[in-house]
């Protein structure tokens, strides 16, 4: 065998054993990571459903109700629990702040008296039902009722819907 064929054939085995080892490495990095990632598991932190909003007391305001009977909108709640606390004349209760078109989430006008969502135009009276727009219906109502402790909690666990405005849960008699 003349030299060059010799270096040639030395080489060629470098680049084999290069490659295999190479290959045994990533397998077996691939293979520890996957066995450390397997060790912690993948939880996801979610917000429970309930939350509290204060004492009935803190409800009761004096304002004049606008055209919809309504006394003012809380927009305290909505950043972290998307909900906004409508108080009406003798109720109180939670809307949920995505619209019922494509769940965007609409904006309220407290100058209008009217939530707005910005994606395709409907709009909502303050008290979450639809007038304008593509939405099919008024916005939803999280259960809302005075916990053991006479504080106001919201369950976004139970949602209600238009039909079922009047039923148990779905407000708060103030
Ligand atoms: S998602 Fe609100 S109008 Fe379409």
């Amino acid at each position: 065998m003349s030299k060059k064929a010799y270096n040639s054939l030395i080489n060629r085995r470098l680049v084999l054993k290069i490659i295999g080892f190479g290959s045994f490495f990533i397998t077996l990095g691939i293979a520890v990571i996957g066995s450390i990632r397997f060790l912690y598991p993948r939880v996801l932190f979610e917000q429970p459903p309930t939350f509290k909003i204060g004492s009935p007391a803190e409800f009761k305001i004096e304002a004049e109700p606008d055209k919809n009977g309504i006394l003012r909108v809380y927009e305290a709640w909505k950043k972290e629990h998307s909900v906004w606390i409508v108080r009406g004349k003798s109720r109180i209760y939670a809307l949920h702040s995505k619209c019922t078109h494509l769940g965007c989430t609409p904006n309220w006008f407290a100058d209008q008296g009217v939530f707005k969502c910005p994606c395709h135009g409907s709009r909502f009276y303050s008290n979450g039902v639809n007038f304008a727009g593509p939405a099919p219906r008024p916005l939803d109502r999280f259960r809302i009722y005075v916990n053991g402790e006479g504080i106001i909690t919201i369950d976004k666990s139970m949602v209600y819907t238009y039909k079922d405005f009047d039923k148990t849960g779905a407000y708060l008699e103030v």
